[in-house]
């Protein structure tokens, strides 16, 4: 394939990191973009000289050849997009999450499948070069068997967009997606888990109103990822103050690895071995990752014939997690986790 006519869907907040780092990639040609708000599309249009603009999604994919639609929607129009897309045997990379309900993201990646296509989605934190480096470091044996480890990430919380606080929004949905991902990806998938998931704090001002809060906003997961080793993450819109000296720790039986940032935006790795007997720093340039170029990512290995490092399994595999803490938590029950993804191939794919 020379140059992938890419084509998206949502003119919102996200779509002016995503469009910046579609146009600046030499594979992409942005063929379309689409926003039932006509204005949001065509100041698009105007501001990154794409050609055709569209206020109804039916109309863009029955009117221009695609070949990756990027899906920057609000959550609830995630599935329903991505199927139509899918459908007419175009790939699709969504931002989180790709569906809202497992059912869905089972028939998404169906359907992909049947039409060979890719159903990816974000986040794409297994792209930064300090997740690829502490990736190398484990599989290499070098700080022994990983263990354990930690992820932590949250923020005071958004005071806007009152659907946060509600049912089916959630820190959880939000932000525990990017520590969730990168900790499968490290350690392999998951096979249960244990959690809490309360709301801290029972209103807020949201938008200008009192708001009362019906979703988490304070959670913790433990992940059991089979042969003996955990991880814990934390999460939340309770988190006003956070240290990022480190935000994400492997610690195995011959060393340890923290993650200095956050996952989506990571500034380096400290290492320590019982062989050096000390931190040492490393990978502190991001080198051309940036959270919002999983789309340009997966549409130049479609240029290039290349397989992604990342799986459309492994954002349902997510999801799983995530519905499966919320019932967790509510039951205080252990709950099984029945999915999977090529974790052996997304190592592999990394270390080649
Ligand atoms: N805002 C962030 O910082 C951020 C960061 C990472 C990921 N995300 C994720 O990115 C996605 C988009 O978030 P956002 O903050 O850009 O939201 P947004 O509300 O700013 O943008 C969503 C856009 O989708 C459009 N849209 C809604 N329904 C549509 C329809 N039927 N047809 C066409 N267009 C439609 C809206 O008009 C809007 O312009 C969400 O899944 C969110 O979780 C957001």
């Amino acid at each position: 394939m020379s140059k992938v006519r890419v084509a998206v869907v949502g003119c919102g907040s996200v779509s002016h990191s995503y469009l910046p780092q579609l146009k600046k990639s030499a594979s992409v040609d942005v063929v379309a973009v689409c926003d039932n708000q006509i204005e949001r599309a065509k100041k698009h249009a105007d501001e990154f000289g794409v050609n055709a603009y569209f206020d109804d999604i039916d109309k863009m994919l029955g009117e221009v050849k695609i070949d990756l639609m990027v899906n920057l929607t609000s959550m609830n129009m995630h599935a329903p997009f991505n199927k139509k897309a899918l459908e007419k045997g175009i790939n699709v990379w969504c931002e989180k999450p790709i569906a809202t309900n497992l059912s869905d993201a089972y028939e998404l990646l169906d359907i992909a499948k049947q039409k060979g296509v890719g159903m990816w989605g974000a986040p794409c934190t297994l792209l930064s070069p300090q997740y690829k480096q502490m990736s190398k470091i484990i599989s290499s044996g070098q700080i022994g068997k990983a263990c354990t480890a930690h992820g932590l990430y949250g923020w005071e919380g958004p005071s806007w967009g009152q659907w946060f606080y509600k049912k089916g929004g959630g820190a959880l949905f939000d932000l525990g997606i990017y520590n969730i991902t990168t900790l499968t990806g490290l350690l392999g998938p998951v096979q249960s888990v244990v959690a809490m998931a309360e709301a801290a704090i029972p209103e807020r001002i949201v938008d200008g109103e009192l708001t009362k809060v019906e979703a988490d906003d304070n959670t913790a997961i433990i992940m059991d990822h089979g042969n003996g080793v955990m991880s814990v993450v934390q999460t939340g819109f309770v988190y006003k103050h956070q240290m990022d000296d480190w935000t994400i720790q492997v610690i195995g039986t011959e060393g340890t690895l923290a993650m200095e940032g956050y996952d989506w935006d990571p500034k380096g790795v400290r290492v320590f071995t019982s062989e050096s007997g000390k931190w040492d720093t490393i990978a502190q340039d991001q080198g051309d990752y940036h959270w919002a170029g999983g789309a340009t990512y997966v549409a130049e290995c479609m240029a290039a014939g290349k397989q992604p490092i990342f799986y459309g399994e492994h954002a349902l595999h997510a999801l799983e997690i995530m519905v499966a803490t919320l019932k967790a938590a509510e039951t205080g029950r252990r709950v099984k986790i029945e999915s999977t993804f090529p974790w052996a191939e997304h190592v592999a794919g990394i270390t080649k």
